[in-house]
């Protein structure tokens, strides 16, 4: 039977438009170690689950010749499918067409399925190449930017967002993806700055290579826009479905149960020597958290940005949970100024997303400094609290060793609702470590003692006897239990099926004023 030249006309459309800008700029992309938008989305999504909107889409802009450069679907391919079953909206953009730059429909391919994402509760994953704001088009796609601009921050906390970073993305290309959930890069073939380094050349005089100005590494250690590194497109893509897999699909639901063979009463009896003798010698806290969770398995956010604060995701008896832990292998776990805003930020994340909180003690206090003290660590460290304080999630904390000062009451204290908290026999909750307060209190004694550094060991050891144990905040009630670090797994599991159906809220507000 003969088909419809109808039919035909379609296929032909359709085949038109899987090729984008054209066989010679998809093989340029390959070439430079990239896929093409297309591409990606079978790699994402569940195979054969995608289905593709606004493929026929064309801009209308007729100057500087415009007219003869027409592309079906523009610069970006837009759509829904599944990732694990569930449901998911994604835009990829597409290099091919125009450098991926964003036009005025470009915009609105992407703000159809943003709104859609948002009317039926399911997550939005975009992933970038873009050259940023079609120069072209002028305001209108200045407009288009700001419209979605608009629409990422009115679904914040309500459905996950996901950016990718699978190119060069610049300008108005970069701000869309900083107001989301998470931002993956791909080592090596992705960037992201404001201005790229040949405007840096102009304005400042400076020599900068797109590595060096906005790559994966930069992002990831030095300006924390980088939440995830991948080395290849595939593994980028691969930890959108992992990281999806610890999310709820709108704020509403609560994540994912996956049932585990981890028995939830499994005591790990390594857990019993784990913390060193000496309060200054340090261990790692991932092997702590790895030795009580499900399988082991600890999926790291910012694993490279102020380590000396980690912040994951893992499950327990089947549940997601947020981690947050202090590493007492990097700078004594001590608070700083971007571990304060990298915790922050992840509790913000975990409690918009119904995402209980494990907090994993073990901390000096804020480091002190005139670097620190000049670049706002009051502010910072008052983003953590004000997160911890307003987090209405089950809060679980446990206390390995060191709680001291205002880092105690900030990690997830009964004062600011915890909701259970846990201390190992070798816990020190105190105001601070016993050198520095024997200093303070006993300063003339010492000033007076024959042998001042034998006085102040004497003194330390005194006042770490009397304060250096968690019993003190025991007998308060501050801490709920002493418990033996093997115990920990159990204990948290149970305590989540008991904080299930937690009920908590905050005043009625329209927003509180975070110190940001
Ligand atoms: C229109 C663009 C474009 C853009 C790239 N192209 N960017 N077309 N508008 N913004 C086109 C190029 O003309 C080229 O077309 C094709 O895309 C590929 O670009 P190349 O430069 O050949 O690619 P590459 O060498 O890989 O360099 C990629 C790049 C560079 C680094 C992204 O194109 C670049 O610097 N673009 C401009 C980036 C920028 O400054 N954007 C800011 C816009 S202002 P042909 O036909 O030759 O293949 C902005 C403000 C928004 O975004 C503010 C919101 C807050």
């Amino acid at each position: 039977m003969a088909i419809h030249p109808k039919i035909e006309e379609l296929r032909r459309k359709r085949a038109e438009a899987q090729l984008g800008g054209g066989v010679e700029r998809i093989k340029r992309q390959h070439d430079q170690g990239r896929n093409t938008a297309r591409e990606r989305l079978e790699l994402l999504l569940d195979p054969g689950s995608f289905r593709e909107l606004d493929a026929f889409v064309q801009h209308r802009t007729t100057h500087f010749g415009m007219d003869k450069q027409k592309y079906l679907g523009d610069s970006v391919v837009t759509g829904w499918g599944t990732i694990d079953g569930r449901l998911v909206y994604v835009y990829s953009q597409d290099f091919t067409v125009l450098g991926g730059s964003l036009s005025e429909v470009h915009a609105a391919k992407i703000i159809k399925i943003m709104d859609m994402a948002m009317k039926t509760g399911a997550p939005i994953v975009g992933l970038n190449d873009s050259g940023g704001a079609r120069i072209q088009e002028g305001v209108d796609s200045l407009a288009g930017y700001a419209e979605i601009f608009l629409r990422n921050t009115l679904a914040s906390g309500v459905i996950p967002q996901i950016s990718v970073i699978m190119g060069p993305c610049a300008g108005g290309a970069v701000y869309s993806p900083a107001l989301t959930d998470y931002v993956i890069m791909v080592k090596d073939t992705s960037y992201m700055f404001i201005t790229g380094p040949n405007v840096v050349k102009q304005v400042l005089n400076e020599d900068i290579t797109f590595e060096e100005l906005g790559g994966a590494v930069v992002h990831a250690t030095k300006s924390g826009v980088c939440h995830l590194v991948a080395d290849s497109e595939t593994q980028a893509l691969m930890l959108v479905r992992e990281l999806l897999s610890y999310l709820p699909q709108n704020n509403m639901e609560d994540a994912p149960y996956v049932a585990t063979t981890d028995d939830p009463l499994r005591a790990d009896l390594t857990l019993d020597s784990i913390v060193p003798d000496n309060p200054n010698k340090p261990y790692d806290m991932k092997e702590v958290i790895r030795k009580i969770v499900d399988d082991g398995i600890f999926f790291e956010i910012q694993e490279n940005y102020a380590a000396n604060i980690v912040t994951g995701f893992a499950r327990l008896g089947g549940h997601a949970v947020g981690i947050v832990a202090n590493q007492p292998m990097v700078l004594a776990g001590v608070l700083d100024i971007k571990a304060s805003e990298k915790a922050a930020r992840f509790i913000r994340t975990c409690d918009a997303f119904n995402i209980p909180i494990v907090t994993f003690v073990d901390v000096p206090g804020y480091l002190p400094g005139s670097d620190q003290e000049h670049g706002g660590i009051i502010r910072s460290g008052a983003k953590l609290l004000f997160a911890y304080c307003e987090a209405t999630v089950p809060k679980l904390t446990v206390t390995t060793r060191k709680s001291y000062g205002g880092a105690y009451c900030v990690m997830s204290s009964k004062h600011i609702r915890g909701d259970l908290n846990l201390a190992w026999p070798t816990a020190e909750i105190a105001v601070m470590g016993p050198e520095g307060a024997v200093e303070i209190i006993n300063r003339r004694e010492l000033e007076q003692a024959e042998d001042p550094a034998a006085k102040k060991a004497e003194l330390a050891a005194d006042y770490r006897a009397r304060f250096a144990n968690p019993y003190i905040a025991a007998e308060r009630g501050f801490v709920d239990d002493v418990i033996e670090p093997s115990e920990t797994r159990a204990r948290l599991i149970n305590a989540l099926t008991v904080f299930e159906n937690k009920r908590d809220e905050n005043p009625p507000k329209k927003h509180g004023n975070m110190p940001l």
